[in-house]
């Protein structure tokens, strides 16, 4: 989604400004712009298309001044172009705004405006707040971004400058992220920390109806009402190079590769020496979680399969009913929530405006609200009455991948640590679970390093129309899950399934232009799984099929098999899915894509 990055300080603006969108790529965008004061006046360079395009625009068209914005801009109102680009100006020229989110009264602030004389030039939602602003200035900027964002409906982080006060710049939040990053002679505003890195780990997070002053030596942070709020200061703990590719062509190469070292990671900080599991800063006290009747999770795309494996994980480890939602359906759907629920919302970035949709429908319940999250400080820690995070570290990538197997582990934890509490599975199991989920880092490398086998695979299938996906058990969210990669990143059509349901519809579009993509590790659910590999070909379907190292019966009829080491059923989705995030990334790596920036995509989706 879109990007936000804003400057103040004595250093030249542009390169800062346009670093700063440069790591924001990853967000996804279509058109890019910067403004600057210089000499009292504002100056901007727009442009559609990426970054690379803004730089050369930038050294035709050179932009001068130690204050400035930039942005990107993923469209929703009014096609990719220059004049849709953010910044948007007023009338004047003298103020300028950056703006992520909706502004869902936009039509009607537009009449008023228009009729009020103001000349609106583009589609965008965002122009009407720089010339409401610009309406509601009285020689004071924030109380007219103050007053602006009274008149505003919708989400909004909003960055915001004016000639006629060229030494601040205004930032304020409802609904979509933005933090303060924090210099010495300069600060900063960024929808995202990554923004800033090169330049600080020192940040402030802003909350909802918060607004930002700064200068290059002050941040006051305020509410709308314009009284200062006390606020904590976060040090970033990741670096720099932790959000650089590190020698791979691609992040998402790079992030599939770094799952065994982010699951041990999570191992030794959920298992202390002594073998017993353990959450950081974890409130949730013990009498309610023992009280616990079901269990909601709550989540969108590829955190909701994790939910779907966590339903498997909790019914079985627990024996307490756990319904998995999108955010989007939950918040509608008028749920049934009863008093001991406990409510899951599982979100790599925090900032999925229907997980915090969902979780504040929750929330009006008065049930308890434990988020698993990978982004410390993120909109959804701070809405959750507890928070385990992931580690993972940054996930640049759209396509989710480590975040996706770092869910699912911090789910088993959570599970055997809620196991242990209600004393619903024996001592000896939970000692065996862990011990096998501290094998897992190393036998996800030993798939790792089969790539070349994967890639080979992916050669052969790449001009194949449509994919299947089939599954069962607690690995049919595999199936879905290896089915959004490919769809997300290749742009083939892909289909999960469970592979019982297969004969209630899927099978009609067998035939020997379809690839199925069977999921038959060694299970009790195996010779199911052999059934309708037995179908599939009987239908000339080309199979590609996961089963476990040794398995010799599945090679008597297939050819293309990609082994896995040895696993228990419950823990084989850490593993299974390893394979079809290789396959999916190396069609598309294939097909001349850009696996880590697709089409229509954004990585934190902020917007309804
Ligand atoms: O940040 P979140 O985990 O809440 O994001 C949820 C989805 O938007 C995300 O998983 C999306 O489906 C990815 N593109 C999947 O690869």
């Amino acid at each position: 989604m879109c990007g936000i990055i804003g400057y103040i300080g004595s250093k030249d603006a542009v390169p800062i400004l346009a670093q700063g969108l440069k790591n924001l790529e990853y967000r996804g965008y279509d058109s890019a712009g910067i403004v600057t004061i210089y000499k009292g006046k504002l100056a901007t360079a727009k442009c559609k298309g990426r970054i690379a395009d803004l730089k050369s625009l930038l050294k035709k068209k050179v932009l001068r001044g130690n204050v400035g914005l930039g942005h990107t801009r993923w469209a929703t109102h009014g096609v990719p172009s220059v004049v849709n680009a953010h910044p948007h100006l007023d009338c004047s020229g003298k103020i300028s705004v950056v703006h992520n989110g909706i502004i869902e009264n936009f039509q009607d602030l537009k009449e008023n405006l228009k009729k009020q004389g103001c000349k609106i030039k583009s589609q965008t939602d965002t122009e009407v707040a720089a010339h409401l602003i610009s309406k509601l200035y009285k020689g004071n900027l924030e109380a007219a971004v103050r007053g602006a964002v009274k008149k505003i409906k919708g989400s909004f982080a909003l960055g915001v400058i004016s000639s006629d006060e060229p030494g601040k710049i205004v930032a304020a939040r409802r609904d979509s992220p933005l933090v303060v990053g924090l210099g010495s002679g300069e600060n900063f505003i960024a929808s995202d920390v990554a923004a800033i890195l090169n330049y600080t780990k020192q940040v402030i997070y802003l909350e909802d109806n918060q607004m930002a002053v700064i200068t290059k030596d002050s941040v006051n942070m305020l509410d709308m009402r314009g009284n200062k709020v006390n606020k904590d200061i976060n040090t970033i703990s990741y670096r720099q190079e932790d959000v650089q590719k590190r020698g791979f062509s691609h992040f998402m190469a790079k992030e599939i590769h770094e799952q065994p070292q982010v699951l041990s990671r999570i191992i030794s900080c959920c298992v202390s020496r002594q073998n017993t599991i353990r959450f950081k800063d974890f409130n949730l006290d013990s009498s309610f979680l023992k009280k616990v009747e079901n269990i909601i999770i709550i989540a969108c795309g590829t955190a909701y399969h994790a939910g779907l494996v966590g339903k498997y994980i909790m019914e079985s480890f627990l024996r307490i009913p756990t319904s998995v939602d999108y955010g989007s359906e939950f918040r509608y759907r008028k749920p049934v929530i009863r008093k001991n629920s406990l409510v899951i919302a599982i979100s790599q970035s925090g900032e999925t405006a229907d997980t915090l949709a969902g979780v504040r429908e929750a929330k009006k319940s008065k049930v308890r609200v434990l988020s698993i999250c990978n982004v410390l400080g993120s909109s959804l820690t701070r809405e959750s009455d507890s928070v385990i995070y992931t580690h993972a570290g940054p996930e640049i990538s759209v396509a989710s991948t480590k975040a996706y197997t770092a869910q699912i582990m911090t789910l088993y934890f959570l599970g055997l640590y809620l196991a242990n509490l209600r004393n619903s599975l024996s001592k000896s199991y939970i000692n065996g679970a862990i011990a096998s989920l501290k094998k897992v880092p190393t036998k996800q490398r030993e798939i790792l390093q089969n790539s070349s086998a994967i890639k080979a695979i992916a050669k052969k299938h790449l001009h194949f129309g449509a994919f299947l996906y089939l599954g069962r058990n607690i690995n049919f969210p595999t199936a879905l899950e290896g089915a959004l990669k490919l769809k997300e990143i290749s742009y083939i059509p892909a289909e999960g399934y469970a592979a019982g349901e297969m004969k209630h519809g899927p099978i009609a579009l067998i035939d020997e232009y379809r690839a199925v993509v069977c999921i038959a590790n060694n299970s009790f659910v195996f010779d199911k799984m052999v059934s309708n590999i037995q179908e599939t070909l009987a239908r000339k379907g080309k199979i590609i099929a996961i089963a476990t190292q040794g398995n010799k019966q599945l090679r008597e009829y297939l050819k293309e098999i990609i082994f896995i080491p040895p696993i228990e059923e419950e823990f084989s989705p850490l593993l299974t899915i390893i394979p079809l995030q290789l396959l999916a990334y190396y069609i598309a790596v294939l097909k001349g894509y850009d696996v880590d920036k697709p089409r229509n995509l954004a990585k934190s989706v902020t917007v309804e």
